[in-house]
């Protein structure tokens, strides 16, 4: 696209819009304002927006604890006993009770990582589940210790490992191991991988990587990553923070051992919302693994048995320790219903063709003086697209101040990285056409 053509792509765009077979959905979201002016919202990375059904539902389980008290976890039409194992089905509403609540999750959860339902649960936060997933799957001996991690892993994943080396007595300085990317470049870095691996292999206990990277918004390839991290036996677990409701996974043939996410950025279960955790049937299965353990993970049948033996239940849900928070599971239900309703595929068609047009617009519009650290492949990027302005002095804080003031949020993260992500679920054509523009009127003044 030419610069010059940039006034036509506006009507372009309301013509795409006009045509989005998921357009509908953008209602079923409460979309930021300031003053009376909606904003344009370009932080479903950082963020995700809050589904209209989130105050009813997580009002419905308020008013079952209000009427209720202890009853409130069986199901209004059968009274049960403690022990006695309800029905999962999807997300019925509040009558059905919250003693099998969280297990209502596992089967879409399971279909948006392409797993078993046995392979995943709804719990915790990532880095919660990180270092449980750490404590099974870290297993350092004398001979195999370290832990491989991308040069820029998103901080926490960098203090949990560290802090899981230190645990095991182990000098990070020794024991950590950190991929590089080419200068200037934040792509991960396959030759490099490969030597790497070729050299310190048969020493890496663990690899942890992320399904698509925070900064770059670059998708890795899991089946390959897991394939590769096998022919040199190590375990491997991914991050998929920014990857879950946002790109197609197959984490049950792919095979990785286990992965770990939050709700609150493409999953919109808001902020600080229930993450989730996923572990190979067959990493599952394996003889002899250790685990925290709490009796939430107990045989669900022998749950209230009161049992002084743990026997763990079948899969994933082994590795809960606590009963779940309701009220912050609720709004999870809502949005993954969104979910069931608009289809991965279709949302991923539209994404790809919302940052393709993100890409051809900066391109043509502000050609040069912005570097862009994401893909051009759409196979290899996500909804995010990253970034960076030369000459130095321009910061991309400032770039997402003055955007903001604009009305187009975006943020920003060192080093001098603005991210953009137009999320299917609820951004328009037009959103891209804002920023764009947004960002060009701020490099030009
Ligand atoms: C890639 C990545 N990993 C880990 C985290 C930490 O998540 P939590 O605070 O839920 O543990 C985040 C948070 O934004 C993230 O983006």
């Amino acid at each position: 696209m030419r610069a010059r053509d940039f006034g036509r792509a506006a009507a372009g765009a309301r013509t795409l819009d006009a045509a989005d077979e998921l357009r509908a959905f953008r209602a079923r979201f409460a979309l930021p304002k300031d003053g009376r002016r909606t904003l344009t919202y370009l932080c479903g990375h950082s963020l995700g927006l809050m589904p209209r059904d989130v105050p009813s539902r997580v009002a419905a389980e308020l008013e079952r604890w209000a009427e209720l008290g202890v009853e409130g976890h069986f199901p209004n039409d059968a009274p049960r006993r403690a022990g006695s194992r309800a029905r999962a089905s999807a997300f019925p509403g509040p009558e059905a009770g919250w003693l099998d609540y969280h297990e209502r999750f596992s089967a879409p959860l399971a279909k948006l990582v392409g797993a078993k339902p046995d392979e995943v649960v709804a719990m915790n936060t990532l880095t919660v589940n990180l270092h449980l997933m750490l404590v099974s799957f870290f297993r350092p001996t004398k001979r195999r210790f370290k832990i491989l991690i991308e040069r820029d892993a998103f901080p926490s994943d960098r203090y949990a490992v560290q802090s899981q080396l230190r645990f095991h007595g182990l000098d990070p300085r020794d024991a950590l191991l950190e991929l590089g990317s080419r200068r200037g470049s934040f792509a991960l870095d396959r030759e490099r991988l490969d030597a790497l691996l070729e050299r310190e292999g048969e020493r890496i206990a663990l690899i942890l990587l992320p399904g698509v990277q925070y900064l770059s918004g670059e998708r890795l390839d899991v089946g390959e990553l897991t394939r590769a991290a096998r022919r040199h036996g190590c375990a491997i677990g991914f991050d998929l923070a920014h990857a879950i409701g946002n790109v197609p996974l197959a984490l049950h043939s792919d095979a990785p051992d286990f992965a770990v996410w939050c709700s609150y950025k493409y999953l919109n279960a808001g902020p600080g919302a229930v993450g989730g955790c996923f572990v190979h049937r067959s990493a599952a299965a394996a003889a002899g693994l250790p685990r925290f353990e709490g009796w939430w993970g107990h045989d669900v049948r022998r749950r209230f048995s009161m049992e002084p033996k743990f026997a763990p239940a079948r899969g994933a849900d082994a590795w809960q320790l606590s009963n779940p928070p309701i009220f912050s599971l609720a709004p999870l239900a809502a949005s993954l219903a969104l979910f069931a309703d608009a289809g991965l595929a279709r949302l991923r068609r539209k994404s790809a063709a919302l940052t393709g047009r993100l890409l051809e617009l900066l391109d043509a519009e502000l050609g040069g003086r912005a570097r862009v650290l994401t893909p051009a492949d759409p196979e290899r990027r996500g909804a995010q697209v990253a970034l960076q302005f030369d000459p130095p002095p321009r910061r991309a804080k400032e770039f997402a101040a003055r955007l903001r003031a604009a009305g187009v949020v975006a943020d920003w993260r060192p080093p001098n990285v603005l991210r953009l992500a137009p999320v299917p679920l609820y951004n328009r054509f037009a959103d891209v056409d804002a920023a764009v523009r947004a960002l060009k009127r701020t490099l030009d003044s």
